[in-house]
């Protein structure tokens, strides 16, 4: 059974549960920096685009510090469920839609090469991480239409994609009642055990890792840390997840969704190694149909684990559709109880994807920032794994000066509005008109003696917002609610434990520190225990 961490414990992971993947391997850390040095890239964020931009650098012969102000992997790759997929989920008509056949095919090319190089390390630098290449099965939800299939099936092939139509489903114990697809040549992994081995990879080719550094500052000749340590150099990369340093244009043509995860037990060998999608429910949103992805991990002697994610809702939003983040658990094992021979439930995690407006990913220079010598990456789109191992190529090739035929369809500065925006828009305005139509809630002080245990509300200080958390010890700690992005009112997401920026994603622990961009700065905390605070006030 797993470990629930304290929701302080940011280092280890972003948010109160903790992953499977986090659960079963040792933290990754590295000592903080303690002084001031000069290199030729300094990477900010230790995640899988981090890392392997770290990597791909030092193979490069580049000198590389990485900062991160957790530990390795402590954000979202510790929240994956870690499909390596270049069936991309936002379908291939859609890319074909959108960019026409040469951009989708592209597009299906840099995650199959991902996949690739991987693999490929995972050889050179014999990393045991338990890769394995698989099958993909992508089956159609009883709300969708037959057609899609076909039509993502003859774009898919467009794509270059070895796929085939199927009429069984490997796994289920219910057949879906119409064709599927299968792609061949995916592939899983084990996220955590692979940043192990790539941090000791590059640390043999000479580059710095820095665990418990945050990065305050960040501009053209590198970056400040919080304790005011200064790394100059040539080339900077923002791997934050959703970036600090583009404050305006990246949050507006991206969004953030909140998406949720089960660990239940199988019986071992019970199923066969895949990965499986639906193509998602279109009664609950036909824009955007809200899918499940599911796949298998090894987990003790008698069982494996059936790791299976989906629920997802806009960050901050979860209200909107009457169901609270940590209800959405309960539908996850209920529909894959449907589908797969799964005993209890003993993992539970939530992770966050952003998703771009027009679907594909921005890797490059960070817009708005001269001289050009600041990249970022960032419109994960649900693809994380893939998606930053082709930030580590392309980035590589970018700071090197190599073409790559990658750059112009990953830009950040590209403006593509006819995609999924309108429909990610509205799901998002949505939520949004509601969550001002509730909240902020203006419950004022004397109604926190009201709050219970673990809980958390919004409440009005003699005309100031706070955000008010109940710990589990009685303790009560405030916040300030307003971001520190650009000052919309942060939620509480009483799953996770964190207080959730439902603008553009930010996330902060309880007592205010970041988890996740676009905000680089804490909100002001308050402990119960400054006397001064309610006086003052
Ligand atoms: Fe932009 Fe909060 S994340 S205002």
């Amino acid at each position: 059974m797993h470990t629930e961490h304290t929701p302080e414990n940011g280092k280890i992971t972003a948010g109160a549960h903790v992953s499977f993947w986090t659960d079963s391997v040792p933290a990754i850390r590295f000592q903080p920096l303690r002084q001031n040095l000069q290199t030729d890239v300094v990477i900010v964020g230790g995640g899988i685009s981090g890392v392997m931009t770290a990597y791909c650098l030092s193979q490069a012969g580049k000198r590389v510090a990485l900062v991160e102000d957790g530990y390795i992997g402590s954000g979202e790759t510790g929240r994956t469920t870690a499909h390596l997929a270049n069936a991309l989920d936002d379908r291939f008509y859609e890319l074909e839609r959108i960019f026409g056949e040469n951009i989708s095919k592209l597009a299906g090319q840099s995650h199959g090469s991902a996949i690739d190089f991987i693999e490929q390390t995972v050889r050179d630098e014999q990393i045991d991480c338990d890769f394995r290449r698989l099958p993909g099965y992508l089956f159609p939800h009883p709300s969708d239409d037959e057609k899609n299939i076909e039509k993502e099936f003859g774009a898919a092939l467009r794509a270059g994609l070895p796929v085939e139509k199927t009429d069984h489903i490997p796994g289920l114990l219910v057949q879906p009642g119409a064709p599927g697809l299968v792609f061949h040549n995916q592939a899983q992994f084990h996220p955590l055990k692979y940043l192990r081995g790539m941090c000791d990879a590059i640390i043999r080719l000479g580059g710095q890792i820095y665990t418990e550094t945050r990065a305050s500052e960040i501009g053209g000749s590198g970056i400040v840390t919080a304790d005011g340590i200064k790394v100059l150099a040539d080339f900077v990369v923002v791997a934050t997840n959703a970036p600090v340093t583009s404050r305006f244009l990246l949050p507006m043509k991206q969004f953030p969704f909140r998406t949720y995860a089960i660990g239940a037990l199988v019986e071992k060998g019970r199923l066969s190694q895949a990965l499986w999608w639906d193509t998602g429910d279109r009664d609950a949103d036909s824009d955007n149909p809200p899918y499940h992805y599911v796949r298998t991990e090894s987990y003790n002697e008698t069982h494996d684990l059936l790791i299976c994610g989906g629920e997802d809702h806009p960050t901050g939003l979860a209200d909107a559709g009457n169901l609270p983040e940590e209800k959405r658990y309960d539908l996850l094992a209920a529909w894959a109880r449907q589908y797969f021979p799964i005993g209890d439930v003993v993992y539970r995690w939530s992770g966050q994807v952003m998703e771009p407006a027009d679907s594909l990913g921005y890797i490059g220079h960070s817009p708005g920032i001269t001289p050009d010598n600041v990249f970022l990456v960032s419109g994960d789109s649900g693809h994380g794994m893939t998606h930053g191992t082709i930030a580590g190529m392309l980035l590589t090739d970018l700071i090197t000066d190599k073409e790559n035929p990658w750059e112009k369809m990953y830009s950040p500065s590209r403006f593509n509005f006819i995609g999924k925006g309108a429909a990610w828009i509205k799901e998002w305005l949505t939520g949004f008109v509601q969550y001002l139509t509730h909240n902020p809630s203006d419950k004022d002080a004397s109604k926190l003696a009201a709050l219970r245990k673990d809980e958390g509300t919004i409440v009005k200080i003699h005309g100031d917002t706070y955000g008010a958390y109940r710990d589990g010890h009685n303790r009560l700690h405030l916040v300030s609610a307003k971001c520190t992005h650009m000052g919309c009112t942060v939620k509480w997401n009483n799953d996770e434990k964190t207080w959730d920026c439902p603008c553009h994603g930010g996330r902060y622990t309880f007592t205010g520190e970041v988890l996740n961009g676009p905000p680089n700065r804490p909100l002001d905390y308050h402990r119960e225990s400054d006397p001064d605070f309610f006086k003052h006030k």
